[in-house]
């Protein structure tokens, strides 16, 4: 049977959690524009939303001349509308950028010149500030900066063409031009693995460190905690926490969702009771955690990437044919154990 009503009886997760957090998740397309059980339980447990996909360059950015944001205002608008915190999801990333912005002819051959893509990624910077300064309050400036193989800056190598064309500084200027554009904005910088890996963790504690020396205007750190049942230990998470607070920054969870594998087991698993509660533990004791960091003022945000098993990007990824529960309703609607866990005492 499909749940086509919400629970009435939850408490609302992000009602649960308001002295310490926000509570945010990440709304596709699908639960934007269809008005059925996913937009609805947007709406009961959340108070801050980002958008998964719609408001990445390649979907606004699409030529030399043209920065349209028709469908991120109808994003924009439904937020605040239901009066929801907005995150912007992403000014830079090696991902989703549109190709063109790299190369300086339409067959895409030759690589722009450093001016060239300066200009262009300025350009946008400024008009997507000035356009959301009324709605959003939170951007990720630059999404997952940094390399898995050297735990510095991405380079071509590792599929960035940021710092092949603008060199080693481009992370600074990004920064520096998204507050020159909006100085009140908390601008993030966002990358995945930071609580698991501690040698990234490392590369990501010492370039940020080396921005704040250099006063660059960096508000907070984004861990976007795409994690698995099974690992990193909640003190790994706890103390990467912590290690950012203490430097002064503030922390954001921006796209947590707990897988039931390990990321690459290519054997698909049983959804037993036994794994749903497993699941449910973890969430709580990492939930926990949160509060801890919370009270200490260093964890402000607590964004979820989805809200209904079915719909999260974690399934066919990184494993095609493989699907995964990641979140905490099930693919009809209904809270999991997940859910129960972080909202009873
Ligand atoms: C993912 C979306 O969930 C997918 O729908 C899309 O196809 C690819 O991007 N890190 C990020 C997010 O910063 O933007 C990614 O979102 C997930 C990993």
């Amino acid at each position: 049977m499909f749940f086509s009503k919400i629970q009435k009886s939850l408490v609302s997760l992000c009602d649960y959690y308001k002295d310490y957090f926000s509570v945010g998740t990440a709304l596709s397309r699908w639960t934007l524009f269809n008005k059925g059980i996913e937009q609805k339980l947007a709406l009961k447990h959340f108070n801050e939303f980002v958008a998964e996909n719609l408001t990445k360059p390649m979907f606004i950015y699409k030529d030399e001349n043209t920065i349209d944001f028709t469908e991120a205002d109808k994003y924009l608008k439904f937020c605040k509308k239901y009066n929801k915190k907005i995150r912007w999801h992403t000014l830079v990333w090696h991902a989703q950028m549109p190709k063109w912005i790299y190369y300086q002819d339409k067959e895409c051959k030759e690589l722009a010149t450093k001016e060239m893509l300066e200009a262009r990624i300025k350009k946008y910077i400024f008009a997507v500030m000035e356009h959301t300064k009324d709605y959003v309050s939170s951007y990720d400036v630059v999404n997952e900066p940094i390399s898995d193989k050297t735990y510095k800056l991405r380079t071509e190598e590792d599929h960035s063409l940021w710092q092949k064309i603008l060199g080693p500084d481009y992370v600074e200027k990004m920064f520096t031009w998204a507050h020159e554009a909006n100085p009140n904005a908390e601008l993030v910088i966002n990358d995945y693995n930071i609580e698991s890996t501690i040698g990234k963790r490392e590369g990501m504690y010492n370039f940020v460190k080396e921005m704040l020396a250099k006063n660059v205007p960096i508000s907070a750190v984004g861990l976007q905690m795409h994690i698995s049942v099974n690992d990193p230990p909640v003190e790994q998470i706890e103390e990467t926490i912590n290690m950012f607070g203490e430097l002064g920054l503030k922390v954001l969870v921006t796209e947590m969702d707990v897988s039931v594998y390990n990321f690459e087991d290519k054997e698909r698993i049983e959804y037993t009771t036994e794994l749903l509660e497993k699941q449910a533990q973890r969430y709580k004791e990492i939930f926990e955690c949160f509060k801890r960091c919370a009270k200490k003022g260093y964890l402000t945000d607590v964004v979820l990437w989805g809200i209904m098993d079915n719909r999260s990007w974690k399934n066919d990824f990184p494993v095609p044919g493989r699907t995964d529960i990641p979140l905490l309703f099930d693919g009809k609607g209904k809270a999991k154990p997940s859910f129960y866990s972080i909202t009873e005492e």
